[in-house]
């Protein structure tokens, strides 16, 4: 049951009923003002959100507690009121002497974003009409409640009537709103789940609280893009963009047995990361599968067709698969990758990489085979990049089984070879 606010009496019947008819326009007569994006001064949010904040916009910034959330928007504000944009930051959740011990962090111009502290959304909905600010953070979505509801802050009902009048106001006065909003454990955005479809943009902020890479990725975009993908590092003075996240984990690839780099591609953008596995006897029966940035079902068929098709069983061993810096992948490329990582730990011999690790790309197929992925060209390109030669990848006839024979050193005599385990 979700409530509501009574809609408001319409004057009479008749008048409810006593509609004009309008003139349809063809779209090319259309007067469209020119908007100019309004850059956040940060590069990989700008990209991420598609060239900047579209002025008159509804963006959601959803992520895990501690993401960093208030940080990249109090950073993107301070940048905006450096520019000569006029903000205002709205904090439900914090007093404005909290915001204030943030933006000490991040520097002079995060200092000078005007800011308030308000849980209800009357109070803040005059503010922002007083004021008519460019840009208007909303920190956050679920802290906000209308009067006129009884149900807590937080619930659908108040989350749907904060978002729908901060809509009604953003559409009116050409003021660009962020909703900063909350992922449960689950995953699913408490609340502003239920916004997805009425919001122009929805970003995506993940990664693990204790580690120090993030990223940014649009769920949707009425103006850009879906696929580029921002990556950032918390540091003391704030988020840093990784601008060449590419370099750092390659760099830190460990070319011991078991490691391998990955050419995936985070949306548009190919993005190599380092895969590590480990195999382990045990005597747990069933055995562990456990998986940090890949998904653990991708990892249980990856297993499966490694000891069907290419003789590697490690039915009596825990296999650990993590990819490095807690970024996830999530896309069938990086399947010869893990395929690659697990076999070499299994058989505890490094993987025959060039000066540099070994880098792979491709799907495993059910059948053994290795299948074709887009944008190969992109992917051997940014290995290129950073020297990494020769690369893995699908062609012609190959088979994982091939693929592991050419990419696996020969076991040194008297090694301990996990990979024939029943
Ligand atoms: N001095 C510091 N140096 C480095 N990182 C810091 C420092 N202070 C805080 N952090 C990081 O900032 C994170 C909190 O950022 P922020 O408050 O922006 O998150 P949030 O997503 O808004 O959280 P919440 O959901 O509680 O509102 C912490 O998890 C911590 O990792
Ligand atoms: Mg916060």
């Amino acid at each position: 049951m979700v409530e509501e606010a009574a809609p408001q009496k319409q004057g009479s019947a008749a008048r409810a009923r006593s509609g004009r008819a309008l003139t349809p326009v063809p779209l090319r007569d259309v007067q469209m003002p020119a908007v100019a994006r309004l850059s956040t001064g940060i590069g990989e949010l700008d990209r991420v959100l598609g060239g900047g904040l579209v002025p008159g916009s509804l963006v959601l910034l959803a992520g895990e507690p501690g993401i960093g959330k208030s940080t990249i928007t109090a950073s993107a504000m301070g940048n905006l009121v450096a520019a000569g944009t006029s903000v205002l930051y709205v904090s439900g959740e914090e007093s404005v002497a909290q915001v204030r011990l943030r933006a000490e962090r991040l520097g002079p111009d995060a200092l000078s974003v005007p800011a308030i502290a308000e849980t209800n959304l009357d109070a803040v909905v005059a503010t922002i009409e007083a004021e008519r600010p460019d840009v208007c953070v909303v920190d956050s979505v679920q802290t906000l409640s209308a009067s006129e509801l009884s149900g807590a802050p937080g619930s659908v009902g108040q989350v749907r009537e904060v978002a729908g009048r901060m809509m009604g106001l953003a559409k009116r006065l050409g003021i660009a709103v962020v909703l900063v909003g909350h992922v449960t454990k689950e995953g699913a955005i408490a609340g502003p789940r239920v916004l997805e479809h009425l919001v122009d943009c929805v970003l995506q902020f993940e990664g693990e609280r204790e580690r120090t890479y993030r990223t940014l990725r649009a769920l949707k975009n009425r103006f850009g893009s879906t696929n580029d993908v921002g990556v950032f590092e918390m540091a003391d003075n704030g988020l840093v963009e990784v601008q060449d996240a590419s370099a750092r984990f390659v760099a830190e690839a460990t070319r011991g047995p078991g490691s391998v780099v990955i050419c995936a591609m985070e949306g548009s953008r190919p993005l190599l990361v380092e895969a590590q596995a480990l195999v382990a006897r045990t005597e747990l029966v069933p055995p562990r599968r456990v998986s940090n940035g890949v998904d653990r079902n991708r990892l249980a068929l990856i297993l499966a067709v490694l000891a069907r098709h290419a003789g590697v069983r490690v039915g009596s061993c825990d296999v650990f698969v993590s990819i490095a810096g807690g970024v996830r992948v999530d896309e069938p490329g990086a399947d010869l990758g893990i395929a690659l990582a697990v076999a070499s730990a299994a058989r505890g011999v490094p993987l025959r990489g060039g000066a540099g690790p070994l880098a792979a790309f491709g799907e495993v197929g059910l059948t053994g085979e290795l299948r074709h992925v887009p944008h190969p060209d992109r992917r051997l390109a940014e290995a290129g990049k950073f020297g990494l030669e020769p690369v893995l990848a699908p062609g012609p006839g190959l088979t994982l089984a091939d693929a592991l024979e050419r990419a696996l050193e020969p076991a040194p005599a008297g090694a301990d070879d996990l990979s024939v385990a029943a």
